[in-house]
C-alpha cells in the first residue's frame, strides 16, 4: 500500500448504496433527498441513522419536523435519484418535478415513494454533530417492500445501475 489523499482513497469505496429519504415542512410539502450516507444501528429497537449537510433544505425540514421516510430507490428510478440529489427542495417542488407518487405514511407525516424497492418509516430519536453534516438517528416504526420484483439501484461512482444478477432472498 502506498500513502493517499483521503480523497483519492475515498473513490475506492464505490458501489455505494444510494437511498431516498422524504422530509416534510412544517405546513405539510413533502421534499426527497438523495443520500449515500445511510445505515441500519439498531435491531431492537429497529433504527437507522442518516448524514446531512447542514446548508440541505433537508437538513431544516428534519430540525422543523423530526420525521424521515427512508426508501430504497430501484433501477426505474435513476433519472429520479439523481434529479433530488442535484436540485434543492428550496427551489422545486422534487415529487413534482420527477414524476415520483406519494402514498400516505401510517404512523409519521413525509409520505413514502411509490415503487421503492423497500421503505421504512422513521422518527428521529437523537442527533450527532459530525464536522458539516448531523446524522440523523432514527427509530423504524414500520416498513414495506415491493411485490413486484424490482432491482434496486446502486451509485458506482462514474454511474448507476443496478447489480447483476444479485438476489438476496434466494428465490
Ligand atoms: C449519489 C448522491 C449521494 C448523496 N449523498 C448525500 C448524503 O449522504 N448526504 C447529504 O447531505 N447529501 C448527499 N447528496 C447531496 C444531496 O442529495 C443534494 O445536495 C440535494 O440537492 C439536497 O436537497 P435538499 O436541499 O432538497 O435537501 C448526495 C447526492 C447524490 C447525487
Amino acid at each position: 500500500m502506498i500513502e493517499s489523499t483521503i480523497e483519492e482513497a475515498l473513490k475506492r469505496k464505490y458501489p455505494e448504496q444510494v437511498v431516498l429519504a422524504v422530509c416534510i415542512s412544517r405546513d405539510g410539502i413533502p421534499n426527497i433527498i438523495t443520500l449515500g450516507w445511510a445505515m441500519s444501528t439498531s435491531i431492537q429497537p429497529p433504527m437507522c441513522a442518516i448524514s446531512i449537510g447542514h446548508p440541505r433544505y433537508s437538513h431544516k425540514l428534519l430540525l422543523d419536523t423530526g420525521e424521515f421516510a427512508l426508501c430504497f430507490p430501484s433501477v426505474e428510478q435513476k433519472d429520479a435519484v439523481i434529479y433530488c440529489g442535484t436540485y434543492s427542495g428550496r427551489d422545486y417542488n422534487k415529487f413534482k418535478e420527477t414524476g415520483l407518487l406519494q402514498i400516505p405514511s401510517k404512523y409519521i407525516k413525509p409520505p413514502l415513494i411509490a415503487d421503492s424497492v423497500a421503505a421504512f418509516e422513521c422518527r428521529v430519536s437523537g442527533t450527532l454533530e459530525t464536522g458539516d453534516h448531523t446524522i440523523f438517528a432514527g427509530e423504524i416504526l414500520t416498513a414495506y417492500i415491493s411485490e413486484r420484483k424490482i432491482k434496486r439501484l446502486y451509485n458506482f461512482g462514474e454511474f448507476f445501475s443496478g447489480i447483476p444478477d444479485f438476489n438476496p432472498d434466494n428465490k
